[in-house]
Formats: C-alpha cells, structure tokens, sequence
C-alpha cells in the first residue's frame, strides 16, 4: 500500500556544535550521493534541533538553492497556541517551520512526558501543521509499567483518538509527493535504552495501529522508533505492517543511519 519505507533521523537536541551538523551532514550527503539506489525505495527525512534547520538545509542543498537530494527535513516540535506569528517567547511556528521543512514531528514522549504535552496541546500543534501545510510524524508509545501491566493497546487506543478528527485532513492531496500523516510506535521503554519488543510484538502491535486507523478512514505509513540500530534494522525491516523507522541515537552517525536505510532498501 505505502510503496517507499520511511527512515526519519530525530536528531534531538545533538550536536552540540554548528562543525559537527556540518559535518554529520557532508558524511551523510557523500553516502547518499554516491550510493543513489535507496531513493528508489527508501523517503529519508532528518528532525535536526530546530536551531540547526536552516544550516541542515543549507548543507543538503545544491548550489542553486534547491536540494539536489531527496532528504526532507522535519522539525521536532511546532507551536500549538498560532499556527502563524505572536507574542509566544520560544516558539516556533508552523507557518515559519513549513518554508524550511515539510514535517514536524508531534506528540514524541519526550515532548509528552517533560513538557506535559496532553491531547489538547496534541491537537492544537496537528491542526497547526496540516493548515500551515505540515506533514505530521504523530508518535505513540506504552510505558514500561504499561507494557508489563499488559497495557499497550489500552494505552495506543487512547492516544490514538485525536486523530479520528483529522481524517479529512489526512485524505490523499492531489500532485502531493508524501502523505500527510505517519504514525510512529515508540515504546517509551524502548527509547535510548538498548532495548526493543519482540518481532512478533511489533507486528502485532502495528496491525492494531493499523486497525485503529482504518476504523478512522486514515491510511498511514506506521513507523517503529525506539533502539533501531545498524544492527537490528534487518529484522525490524522484515516486519509484517511496518513501514520504516524513527530513530534517534543511531541517526547521529552517517555510517549507522546509512545502515538503516540500506536495510530498508533491501
Ligand atoms: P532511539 O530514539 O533510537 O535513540 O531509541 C528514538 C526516538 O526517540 O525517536
């Protein structure tokens, strides 16, 4: 159904330096220029530090001021209160992300869990971006007492909800090149931590996302996030209904999250 597999680098707040984004994005910019086979099969989308953004497109563009790769770039965070300017100290809107970047990511939960973002604030940065013209990476994800309390779906479910109003919003754009929506499943226990669910867990899991969202009348690549390495990219790959991978950590050296994309091509 969703030919190309998405790989979506969440750089996070890293690097730390404007040389270092400089370089992670030449390393990346030398692979993937000469190695081109993944464009065929494989949509690469980096999230830098909002900060970072315009040097990340700057760096990726060719001469002429256009990219001459097929890397989107994604923020992390949009503003929930305008979708355009205002008196909002720190914020960034959707309006001024989208002349940069064709994503934002919304709902990470690191986002959800450190700044208490809730429903509300959810749906006020989604309905933000897909006016401002946004695609939106909505992520999702159990706790770890969640996971063991054999929680996960209870949990999905509900955060999933919000979404059921944007379907309309969702609906396939005439002439445009990516969907609008991808859902990403992040086990919250599963982030930075070394370790992943089962295979057959996150097939079963991403066939209830995808159940979810069908009984919603959205149709949405669904991504898994949360450990994705050089090493386990293979397998997660070969998943049942998964369609590509968010990933932090491993996004922050050219050479693993080269890696990733080529076990995603194959
Ligand atoms: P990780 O992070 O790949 O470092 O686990 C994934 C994410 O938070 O998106």
């Amino acid at each position: 159904m969703h030919q190309k597999k998405w790989v979506i680098g969440n750089w996070k707040m890293n690097p730390a330096t404007i040389d270092e984004v400089w370089s992670l994005c030449e390393s990346l910019k030398g692979e993937l220029t000469t190695w081109q086979d993944w464009q065929q099969k494989v949509a690469v989308a980096i999230a830098p530090s909002l900060l970072h953004l315009g040097l990340v497109d700057y760096c990726l563009a060719g001469d002429d001021g256009t990219h001459d790769l097929p890397i989107f770039l994604a923020s992390q965070d949009v503003a929930s209160h305008d979708k355009t300017i205002g008196a909002f100290t720190g914020d960034s809107s959707a309006t001024q992300i989208a002349e940069l970047a064709e994503w934002t990511l919304v709902g990470h939960s690191e986002r959800r869990y450190h700044y208490g973002e809730n429903d509300e604030i959810l749906t006020a940065k989604i309905k933000n971006a897909f006016e401002a013209g946004l695609s939106v990476v909505f992520c999702i994800g159990e706790t770890k007492d969640e996971y063991e309390q054999g929680k996960t779906k209870e949990v999905l479910k509900s955060q999933l909800q919000l979404l059921a109003q944007f379907a309309q919003a969702v609906s396939f754009v005439e002439g445009m090149p990516f969907p609008r929506l991808i859902v990403a499943y992040e086990p919250v226990w599963a982030i930075g931590t070394g370790l992943t669910p089962t295979l057959s867990e996150i097939e079963s899991t991403h066939q209830f996302i995808g159940e979810l969202l069908s009984d919603f009348e959205i149709s949405a690549p669904i991504l898994y996030g949360g450990s994705v390495n050089d090493k386990n990219a293979r397998e997660i790959a070969s998943c049942q209904g998964v369609d590509g991978v968010l990933v932090g950590g491993a996004s922050l050296k050219a050479p693993s999250f080269i890696e990733i994309i080529k076990a995603f091509c194959a």
